[in-house]
């Protein structure tokens, strides 16, 4: 079993440092599940080992498929989160907001590599419960998951260091004036000189023959509660909000997307909707990506001045 009391320091490339974590979950799952063989040979009922069993099995599905899934591609992120938080300059004793936080990879990937941080995510879908469980796994005891609507979280004014972003941008704000009242409200709870740090795919970071498809998509699909946003609509609206953008970096990432002759069943699949070949023959391109699976993003670090 490995030994995940140990921190990372980021001296190493942030997706080993993932792949380190995708190990931790299977190792463990291995080892529980001959535990839980043993259990049913012998008639023994044992609660906490079932409960551990059973958030292993869901985290396990985040890193099985291999390197080629799309879970474990969405898990990994060719280590874009440990990314985010080393361009926020992370420091012991800091407390950090993951504005979005989803399944929780985010605090979970930082608070696993920076232990003496403390990272707090605010979730408006039950994913906030998944969250809780995944940091079990790594015995985290500096991430908190909370079930807050960003627009309105119930914190003081000025109590965290930094606020960080990963691929939640455009599920929390669907347009530039909910993304400067998002931004209002992270401001509020950010300290003077603090840092927000937001990763996120924009509308320009696809290729141009695809934009038009993709937008039309959302319309198509009743489910889905995202957008894409314009890079330029966020930028304003940061600024217009009182940050001060500090940088932005164009990340390529390698390992994504589908190619066009499986496009159609890739494109379903994400959007939860029929999309008429007509569309995609159209396309003139080899390759399609979606929002959660995009040939670059944008890490945007910006300051409360
Ligand atoms: C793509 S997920 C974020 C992924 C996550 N940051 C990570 O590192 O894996 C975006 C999340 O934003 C959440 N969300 C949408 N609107 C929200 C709101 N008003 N407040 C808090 N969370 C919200 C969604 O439920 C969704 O789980």
């Amino acid at each position: 079993m490995n030994d995940i009391s140990k921190p990372f320091r980021l001296t190493a490339n942030p997706y080993e440092i993932v792949k380190v974590l995708s190990r931790v979950i299977l190792d463990r799952f291995r080892a529980v599940s001959g535990v839980v063989r043993k259990l049913r040979e012998s008639g023994v009922f044992d609660e906490a080992v079932f409960s551990e069993y059973s958030r292993l099995l869901k985290a396990v599905e985040w890193v099985r498929e291999g390197e080629d899934g799309v879970g474990w591609r969405y898990f990994a992120m060719e280590g874009g989160r440990l990314l985010l938080a080393e361009k926020l300059r992370l420091r012991s004793g800091m407390r950090v907001l993951d504005v979005g936080s989803g399944d929780g990879w985010f605090s979970i990937q930082a608070g696993f590599t920076y232990p003496n941080v403390e990272f707090h995510g605010v979730e408006l879908s039950e994913e906030f419960a998944e969250a809780k469980e995944y940091a079990k796994v790594f015995g985290l005891a500096n991430t908190s998951f909370y079930y807050f609507n960003a627009f309105n979280m119930p914190f003081p004014d000025r109590c965290f260091d930094r606020v960080a972003m990963f691929f939640s941008l455009a599920n929390i704000a669907l347009n530039r004036e909910s993304a400067q009242r998002l931004f209002i409200e992270c401001r509020r709870v950010l300290k003077d000189g603090g840092l927000i740090g937001i990763s996120e795919p924009f509308l320009e970071d696809f290729p141009k023959e695809l934009r038009e498809l993709l937008v039309r998509l959302y319309r198509l699909s009743r489910e889905s509660c995202e957008s894409i946003l314009r890079f330029k609509d966020v930028e304003e609206a940061l600024t217009e909000a009182g940050f001060r953008i500090l940088e932005v970096n164009v990340i390529t990432l390698h390992t994504t997307g589908s190619p066009i002759h499986r496009a159609k069943r890739y494109l379903e699949d994400y959007y939860g909707c029929e999309v008429p070949v007509k569309l995609i023959d159209r396309l003139k391109v080899d390759r399609v990506w979606v929002r959660d699976d995009p040939p670059q993003y944008r890490l945007i670090v910006a300051a409360n001045p």
